[in-house]
């Protein structure tokens, strides 16, 4: 058998490999997804949302960095995108910040998470702008509940917004719904009603520890659903090619999902790297991988240095030589995932 080559005696791969793909972590998982958050302010300070949510960061990143950021991922074998915030449709130029992200070669998939306050204005040019999907929050169907939930919003503009989504194209929304112990637990049939008899897909996401509330475990929230008369199966039509954190049962009306962070651990099979409003690059897995790309960018950054630099972070060796070395790996195992 060969013995294996010393690291120090491996020749370094040349400078333009490093935009080429596969875009992998320190433990081989080959990543094709893109958070991009394009605001940490929000319109409705949901009670179990971030406090970073409510920020402000001074300096957002531009139309032309997030195009930028795009083209270096796409370049690494980055398909799909997600942009996020806080809330991004508070953003005036949202339109044409997904515009550009839709045009840039190599991305396939261009989605968006929003509280649908603002869709009834902005669902159609977003449409045309090239997104084909949107993951829309909705907690509740009752009034004096979203007050409770989210008290700067109007529970009015968003099932309003849903339904413009609707007509402009977006056929398969997702609903994600946050679940509260004694505040909307009891709501979920109603809300798979709901979304069924539109052909949306709800989500019932566990409550993470950010604000306030107390969560309810997966398991015992489709128990409920089941005592309330809805039959839940395995489903077993063949996992969308997402690979997200959701797993999927079929009730009579249609697929129901279960996002789980706090009683599953679900960072095995992840494949998407975040951006944050300040533009700073993390990677799913917390701990050291970050990296102030907007802070590379504006300091003059090439392509190739941004793409060093996100390699590294993510743990791989210059070599590529990533699979079994224990303090590339060893920083990254702490998860902290975020469902939706
Ligand atoms: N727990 C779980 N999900 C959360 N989200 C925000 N805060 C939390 C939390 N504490 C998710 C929800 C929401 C999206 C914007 O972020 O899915 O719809
Ligand atoms: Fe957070 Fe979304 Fe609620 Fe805004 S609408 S506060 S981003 S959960």
């Amino acid at each position: 058998m060969t013995p294996p080559v010393p690291t120090a005696a491996r020749p370094l791969p040349k400078a333009r490999d490093v935009l080429a793909p596969p875009l992998c972590d320190a433990q081989g998982r080959v990543m094709t997804y893109l958070r991009l958050s394009v605001t940490d302010r929000c319109n409705f300070r949901c009670a179990y949302c971030s406090p970073a949510h409510w920020g402000g960061t001074k300096d957002l990143l531009t139309p032309d960095e997030l195009e930028r950021f795009t083209r270096v991922f796409a370049r690494m074998g980055l398909r799909r995108v997600r942009l996020t915030g806080g809330e991004p449709l508070l953003r005036p130029d949202i339109v044409d910040i997904a515009r550009r992200v839709s045009r840039v070669p190599g991305v396939a998939h261009v989605a968006m998470t929003t509280n649908a306050s603002r869709l009834a204005l902005l669902a159609s040019p977003l449409r045309d702008a090239g997104v084909s999907q949107l993951n829309v929050s909705l907690d509740t169907l009752d009034e004096s509940t979203f007050r409770r939930i989210s008290p700067r919003g109007e529970l009015s503009d968003v099932l309003r917004g849903i339904d413009a989504a609707a007509t402009a194209g977006f056929a398969s929304q997702k609903l994600n719904v946050v679940v509260m112990k004694g505040v909307n637990d009891a709501e979920a049939p109603a809300i798979i009603r709901y979304a069924h008899q539109r052909g949306y897909t709800p989500r019932f996401i566990e409550l993470m520890p950010f604000g306030r509330g107390e969560g309810v475990p997966t398991r015992t929230l489709i128990e409920s659903i089941r005592q309330a008369g809805i039959a839940l199966e395995p489903d077993d039509a063949p996992k969308e090619d997402t690979s997200g954190p959701a797993r999927y049962l079929r009730a009579p009306t249609g697929r129901v999902g279960f996002v789980s962070p706090m009683t599953e651990n679900f960072c095995g099979g992840c494949n998407r790297l975040r951006v944050s409003a300040k533009g700073e690059l993390r990677s799913c897995l917390g701990g050291r991988s970050q990296v102030p790309l907007a802070q590379l960018v504006r300091g003059g950054a090439s392509d190739e240095e941004l793409a060093w630099a996100i390699r590294r972070a993510l743990g791989e060796k210059q070599e590529g030589h990533r699979f079994n070395d224990p303090q590339a790996t060893g920083a990254l195992l702490s998860m902290m995932g975020i469902g939706g």
